[in-house]
């Protein structure tokens, strides 16, 4: 490959596009002021659960404040959050190629259609990232979790299965899928405990081990799943357990969780999700491309999803609130308790 840009210098772009220069590609990375000076000062430091260590000095790093003129680059990375989807779109369709392939790294289900709506002529292909990765530092990015990348395609996109091969030099899994919304809404009910985690307040584990934020998870769940019975949409498996066998083990005691769930519950003790860092920071969530999906999921279908829905209010009034719900008050504002 000649070259891969990164659109959103964030957590997801940082270690996405840093692996992808570590395997031998030449990478462009776009981002805000304050990550590229980060970067600047420090250069980019990878790391992982699984022992992964590695730093790459800032005269090797490409940066760029926005997509730089006259750049053909094989493949682009789309890894901004999904509020910031369109303008994104609208900034590489003023540089790049017709044609130019562009994978969205994003969470949500629509995404990929968003910016193609905004920017035909660029070739689109939705993207999933099961892992976390969360910055420990300026310029230091830690994935905490595992699982392969996956993005829509086949072995005749070119482009993408040069950077499948690229990426299974520094032992990162692409899997390519002709159809990739069963992954995706499998990721999107994984992420429905996002609002859950935000609004308790709690780290990750922390907040898991607590009975009744894991009822309102599965029961987010469980509305998203049944709906999508509904509609006759297949949700590929992305734990151990498959989704409805998942539900149940959230609803057991919390003492028969923590042993079933062990796996689960390897998450670093402050792990939080991005979301709970929106709210601190006061920006705006990604709530409409989670609990709003299945809202619009269930208009489809002349139904409603009064849990997801409510979630979303909840999550949007937040700046009024500003105070985490404790599990009994978060079933109660849910109509669960
Ligand atoms: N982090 C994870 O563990 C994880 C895992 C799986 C999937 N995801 C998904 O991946 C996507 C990205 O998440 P993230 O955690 O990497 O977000 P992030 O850390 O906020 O990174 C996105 C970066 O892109 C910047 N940006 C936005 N528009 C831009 C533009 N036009 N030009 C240059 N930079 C721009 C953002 O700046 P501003 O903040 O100023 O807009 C931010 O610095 C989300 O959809 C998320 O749900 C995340």
């Amino acid at each position: 490959m000649t070259g891969v840009l990164v659109m959103g210098a964030g957590s997801v772009g940082c270690f996405v596009g840093g692996l992808t220069q570590l395997a031998g590609v030449p990478v462009h990375f776009v981002g805000r002021p304050r990550v590229l000076a980060h970067l600047r000062e420090h250069g980019l430091r990878l790391t992982d659960q699984d022992g992964l260590d590695r730093h790459i000095p800032p005269p090797q790093l490409r940066l760029h404040d926005a997509p730089p003129a006259g750049l053909a680059p094989d493949l682009v990375l789309l890894c901004v959050k999904s509020g910031a989807t369109a303008s994104a779109a609208a900034a590489l369709a003023g540089i790049l190629p017709e044609g130019t392939p562009v994978v969205s790294l994003q969470n949500g289900i629509g995404n990929a259609a968003q910016a193609r709506a905004v920017a035909p002529p660029l070739r689109w292909h939705a993207g999933m990232v099961p892992f976390n990765i969360a910055e420990l530092a300026p310029g230091y990015y830690h994935r905490g979790t595992g699982g392969a990348l996956a993005a829509e395609g086949g072995s005749d996109d070119t482009a993408l299965a040069a950077w499948q091969t690229a990426l299974a030099r520094v032992g990162m899994k692409l899997k390519l899928h002709a159809d990739l919304a069963p992954v995706q809404w499998g990721k999107l009910l994984l992420n429905l405990n996002n609002p859950v985690n935000a609004l308790s307040g709690r780290p990750l584990r922390d907040e898991l081990l607590q009975r009744g934020y894991r009822r309102v998870f599965a029961a987010l769940q469980e509305e998203a799943l049944n709906l999508l019975a509904a509609a006759g949409r297949p949700v590929a498996q992305l734990t151990p357990l498959p989704p409805r066998r998942l539900i149940l083990l959230l609803h057991m005691p919390s003492v028969v969780f923590r042993l079933a769930a062990a796996r689960m519950l390897r998450i670093d003790a402050q792990a939080r999700s991005s979301m709970a860092d929106d709210l601190a920071q006061g920006r705006t969530t990604e709530i409409d491309a989670l609990c709003g999906e299945v809202v619009r999921l269930a208009a489809s279908l002349r139904r409603t999803a009064p849990l997801n829905a409510r979630m979303q209010a909840l999550v949007e009034a937040w700046p009024q609130r500003q105070r985490p719900y404790a599990p009994s008050e978060l079933l109660k504002a849910l109509g669960l308790s």
